[in-house]
């Protein structure tokens, strides 16, 4: 009987999750006794009953590296260490279903696991990996928010969509003397909201490690326009916080869901400025999912691939609780302990930052 591996994408899907699972099936066809299997929408598709494993053949993963999204689907709520669970009366809560997991697991004849996904996912990772399951973690997510890895797939396609945004307001702000204010996505961390006032050349940008003062934003902008005259374009991130507050975000009541919703800094930003006479509209536009959709950039499709040919030989190699990771243009593998240990924010020290300051660019301090 051949061995059994099993994929499984969790979390916030991104582009490349396919380009990683048809590495992993490819380089697992070179050895005559592995086989792949997935399991639907994260660790779903082994506790639904029926489960939802699917066989990955070189059939099932032929040219899907182009392709975003993922072929064996993904989820951000509930999983195996808080599964939603209702009582007679209708209330929620949550039950760790972890050990049923991994006796599960080995009546699938499971012999190893590889988990792609972002921070939460490889929490999941490290708790299955000291309960004794075979497992390594492949990061992703288009936040690049996870620490140990220079970057993560995801982040690169989300950034061209980002800057593609930028570059489509400037000759719309430029034609009507308007601010436009770009609400890219990152949760606590600006990676892509820097990367892409960077790259799009934005007057003004936000993260979320920089709490913003209003009265210096304005200042920019007052620079800028002159008796109604002039434009600028403000990138900030979902993170982004005023000085003395705190995030935006809105209420959300989705059974399984455990991350807070994040949103609404761009119209906080753009009402707050509204209280100083600029002289000229401001527009808001959230870019949301659009940058977690599409095709992946050739960037993130060479990430991913590496990423899955490097994960299956670390199941080869007995690297369990490891997680590959790009460091300086090398493949690596981790403790996934030492990933989740810290969470990955921008460097106020680092030379992106000193770069944007270089450009004059306003990050709002
Ligand atoms: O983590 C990726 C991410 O896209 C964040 O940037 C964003 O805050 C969140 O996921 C949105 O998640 P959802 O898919 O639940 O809207």
């Amino acid at each position: 009987m051949k061995k059994r591996v099993l994929v499984l994408t969790g979390g916030g899907d991104c582009p490349g999750l396919n380009a990683v699972i048809r590495a992993i099936v490819k380089r697992a066809n070179q050895q005559k006794d592995w086989e792949v299997v997935g399991s639907i929408n994260a660790f779903d598709g082994v506790l639904n009953e029926p489960n939802e494993v699917v066989v990955l053949d070189d059939k099932k993963v032929a040219g899907i590296h182009v392709n975003g999204g993922t072929i064996i689907g993904t989820t951000n709520k509930g999983g195996p260490l808080a599964w939603p669970v209702r009582d007679s009366q209708g209330n929620w809560s949550t039950v760790d279903r972890s050990d049923e997991l991994i006796r599960r697991l080995q009546y699938l004849g499971v012999d190893a696991v590889i988990n792609i996904g972002g921070d939460g996912s490889q929490r999941i990772s490290q708790v299955l990996f000291e309960k004794g399951l075979n497992i390594i973690g492949v990061p992703k997510t288009i936040d690049n928010d996870l620490s140990s890895t220079d970057y993560t797939f995801g982040f690169q396609t989300a950034v061209e969509v980002a800057t593609d945004a930028v570059d489509k307001l400037v000759t719309t702000a430029a034609s009507h003397n308007r601010v436009l204010i770009l609400e890219v996505m990152g949760r606590y961390a600006g990676w892509i909201a820097l990367h892409s006032a960077i790259a799009g050349g934005a007057e003004v940008c936000l993260l979320p490690e920089i709490p913003y003062d209003i009265h210096k934003v304005y200042e920019k902008l007052q620079r800028r326009i002159n008796k109604g005259r002039g434009f600028a374009i403000i990138v900030i991130a979902e993170g982004a916080k005023p000085k003395d507050g705190i995030f935006s975000y809105q209420d959300n009541d989705e059974v399984g869901y455990q991350n807070k919703k994040l949103g609404g800094a761009g119209n906080r930003l753009m009402e707050d400025l509204k209280q100083f006479d600029l002289g000229v509209d401001i527009r808001i536009t959230n870019l949301g999912h659009i940058q977690r959709g599409g095709s992946p950039c050739a960037f993130d499709r060479v990430l991913a691939t590496q990423f899955g040919v490097a994960a299956f030989e670390m199941i080869l190699d007995g690297k369990f609780g490891h997680m590959v990771a790009y460091e300086h243009t090398n493949i690596v593998a981790v403790p996934i302990k030492e990933a989740i240990e810290k969470y990955h924010y921008v460097d106020l020290s680092s030379q992106l930052i000193k770069t944007a300051r270089g450009l004059d660019m306003s990050l709002g301090d």
